[in-house]
């Protein structure tokens, strides 16, 4: 390797997709965006469809078997070997205990053996760093971030990758969650928001008056679970026993249309109050709800006319992904190289994150 550039392994297992990458990027003091060599992830969605959502147990023991193919299968796309690598980079929060815990020690493991530093890496302030590895000749920073995903729904007011202040977040489910817990309730499959999109084309977005939480609260906080109490209600009747009962094509449509635009609009309304709070004009969008057609129309309708400039990653960026732990080379360069004695932290680092 050039010895004006570093070569990073990066390594992600928060939640349940096993992902391994190399990354390139400039050795400090010189300064720069890391470019992604590979990238390769393992997802688990055909394990946990039938479940209707991840189990953390099983997730864990995917991760345990996947893990080491997977950073083979980018060490080998990228052309490199182990001796090869300058730092391994590994997500340590926030996400599953058990799942965290197989990357970090895969990391750990590498890193001794290797000589080399280890850096943990926050998984949220990855989600938005995917935003400058996408954009690399633009400037991403200052901006808000916004993560929205099955486990994330939050806003971040960023000065720089590794500044990241929370203003809010979700105080129950996260939006993709309620995408996923929507769809099961309409009987149809799992990850429930390509499913809902689907069958949200053809139905009408105003058939059924959902709530929208918070929407005109100071507070940039999120609820979902009131909408998807509403959205069973408008199936089943606030009287009527609890039994499965499927809605027609139509209503199933129109259900579907309905919900999706309560999120959207609360998604839009939120990220445009987070903007104009922080007089922020660029906007970086990290996780899988950003695969929503109708979220990005709307979201990129409203920044246009606020003249923000708005970032969202393909999604393959933007789903869960381990290229995005290349933050860890702004680490590395500000001296943030972890202890081998590092521990993983399943909730949010610091207070006022949204869950
Ligand atoms: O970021 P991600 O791949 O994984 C984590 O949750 O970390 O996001 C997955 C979430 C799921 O809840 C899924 O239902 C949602 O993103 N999602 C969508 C769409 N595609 C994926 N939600 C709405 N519309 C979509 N097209
Ligand atoms: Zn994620």
């Amino acid at each position: 390797m050039n010895s004006d550039r570093l070569l990073l392994l990066a390594i992600e297992t928060t939640c349940d997709e096993t992902g391994a990458a190399v990354l390139e990027g400039p050795r400090p003091p010189a300064e720069g965006v890391p470019r992604i060599v590979s990238s390769v992830v393992s997802s688990q969605v055909g394990l946990h469809q039938r479940f209707g959502g991840v189990v953390p147990e099983i997730a864990s023991r995917a991760h345990v078997r996947q893990i080491l193919p997977m950073i083979d299968e980018a060490l080998k796309r990228a052309g490199v070997s182990l001796d090869d690598l300058d730092a391994v980079a590994v997500a340590t929060c926030p996400g599953l205990v058990g799942a965290l815990v197989v990357g970090l020690t895969a990391a750990k493991a590498l890193a001794f053996a290797l000589d080399v530093p280890l850096v943990a890496v926050d998984h949220l302030e990855g989600h938005l760093y995917a935003c400058q590895l996408a954009y690399p000749d633009r400037q991403v920073y200052p901006c808000v971030g916004l993560v929205v995903s099955g486990g994330h729904t939050s806003l971040y007011a960023c000065q720089g990758p590794l500044e990241c202040e929370p203003l809010g977040g979700t105080i129950d489910d996260a939006a993709g969650e309620a995408f996923d817990k929507v769809a099961s309730l309409l009987g149809l499959g799992y990850p429930g928001g390509p499913e809902i999109e689907r069958a949200a084309r053809s139905g009408n977005p105003k058939a059924y008056a959902f709530p929208r939480s918070f929407i005109h609260d100071s507070r940039l906080a999120f609820s979902f679970s009131g909408l998807k109490t509403a959205v069973l209600y408008a199936l089943r009747g606030q009287n009527e026993e609890r039994g499965d009962i499927q809605p027609s094509p139509e209503m199933t449509a129109d259900l579907a249309a309905s919900f999706q635009e309560a999120v959207v609009d609360v998604l839009v309304a939120k990220t445009r109050q987070a903007l104009k709070q922080t007089g922020l004009k660029r906007l970086g969008v990290g996780g899988g709800v950003a695969a929503n057609a109708r979220f990005r129309e709307r979201l990129v309708e409203m920044t246009d006319k606020m003249g923000v400039e708005t970032f969202i990653p393909p999604m393959s960026l933007c789903t869960d992904n381990a290229a995005m732990a290349g933050v860890a080379l702004v680490k590395l360069a500000a001296g943030q190289v972890a202890d081998l004695d590092v521990d993983v932290t399943a909730g949010l680092v610091r207070p006022g994150r949204g869950a």
